[in-house]
């Protein structure tokens, strides 16, 4: 069998072409969709129950568990960390950033990058889709990035100069890098459950979000449409992992915050729907300036101490600062 074949939602038991056809119209093509579907996404799309929904959505993940696509709900620790050598990374372009980040931003994780306006999210989001396609000898994957903007802030102008910067074609990088504009929320998850289309073929390990709050926080506004937000923004947070881990690529989100992260998080009642990102992302990246450089912390990691890196924004996107400034 193919690929496509071993992929195709008919060969699910309980999957006809009516329930087949009532999936695609809601973006859903393949076992993979499936899988990485919320499960109230697959009972509105075909009308079920959310019970049956559930069902079908562990049928799913239990085909890819059988193609070898995705562990299985027990594993033994031995072959978790087996498993895990299969993650990737991507170099940021800064050695400084790379290294508080254990070597690049992983694949099969999702990394949120948050700060304050100006602190350099999207600068880090377009290095990234250049690094990205570095030969694997220079930190890349040499493979493609697709661009989520929900706020028009990206440049492809900018991207030509960075790539032109590390000696790659512009041309060619601008052609591997995917762009979608998001206009609201609904969008933004419409767009996400497409993604899967793109994703299959296996050439793409970055997938960035920029931003994956800004259309929560606009059009939720105030107390009452709070736990809506919340909600929302959960499930669809939750897609992106499902999508990092099925497809064992890089994903990326940014998220701007107004204040210091101390007070961000103590301060309840600037509730920005920032923590529902926080608990989902599995790296957490609070940037920041400093003068003329830029300075990352990273913010609760499973294995990563909490320290800081210092960045700068030059042509190459982000960088190194030079050695006589390193030391703060
Ligand atoms: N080519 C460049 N060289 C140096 N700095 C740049 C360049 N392009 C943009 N910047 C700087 O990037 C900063 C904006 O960073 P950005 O990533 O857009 O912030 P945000 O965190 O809001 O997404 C600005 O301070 C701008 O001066
Ligand atoms: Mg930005």
């Amino acid at each position: 069998m193919s690929e496509s074949d071993e992929l195709e939602l008919t060969t699910l038991p309980g999957v006809g072409p009516a329930t087949k056809q009532k999936l695609n119209d809601a973006g859903i093509y393949t076992v993979l969709d499936l899988a990485t579907a919320g499960p109230s996404d697959i009972a509105e799309a075909i009308d079920i129950d959310i019970s049956k929904a559930v069902e079908l959505n562990n049928k799913a993940r239990k085909r890819l568990v059988e193609l070898n696509r995705l562990e299985p709900d027990f594993i033994n620790a031995a072959e978790l960390l087996q498993k895990r050598r299969s993650i990737e990374r991507i170099t940021t372009g800064s050695k400084n950033l790379d290294e508080l980040l254990g070597g690049g931003i992983e694949t099969w994780a999702m990394t949120e990058l948050y700060g304050e306006f100006g602190a350099g999210k999207s600068q880090i989001c377009h290095t990234l889709c250049v690094t990205v396609q570095l030969p694997k000898d220079q930190g890349g994957l040499d493979a493609g990035a697709v661009y989520v903007d929900t706020e028009g802030t990206f440049r492809p102008e900018r991207v030509a100069e960075i790539a032109e910067a590390r000696g790659l074609p512009p041309e060619h990088v601008l052609n591997r890098i995917t762009v979608a504009r998001a206009y609201n929320s609904a969008h933004q998850e419409l767009i996400v459950r497409e993604l899967g289309r793109i994703l299959s073929p296996g050439n793409v390990k970055l997938v960035v979000l920029d931003s994956a709050v800004a259309h929560y926080r606009a059009e939720f506004v105030g107390r009452s449409t709070l736990a809506e937000r919340q909600q929302r923004l959960n499930r669809f947070m939750h897609q992106l992992l499902r999508i990092a881990e099925v497809y064992n690529i890089a994903v990326v989100v940014t998220n701007q915050v107004q204040a210091a992260p101390d007070t961000f998080f103590g301060d309840p009642s600037r509730p920005t729907g920032g923590h529902v990102v926080a608990h989902t992302s599995t790296y957490r990246l609070y940037l920041r300036k400093s003068g003329k450089n830029r300075i990352a912390r990273m913010v609760d990691s499973p294995y990563h101490a909490e320290r800081e890196a210092v960045f700068i924004l030059n042509e190459r996107g982000i960088d190194d600062p030079p050695e006589e400034t390193r030391r703060r």
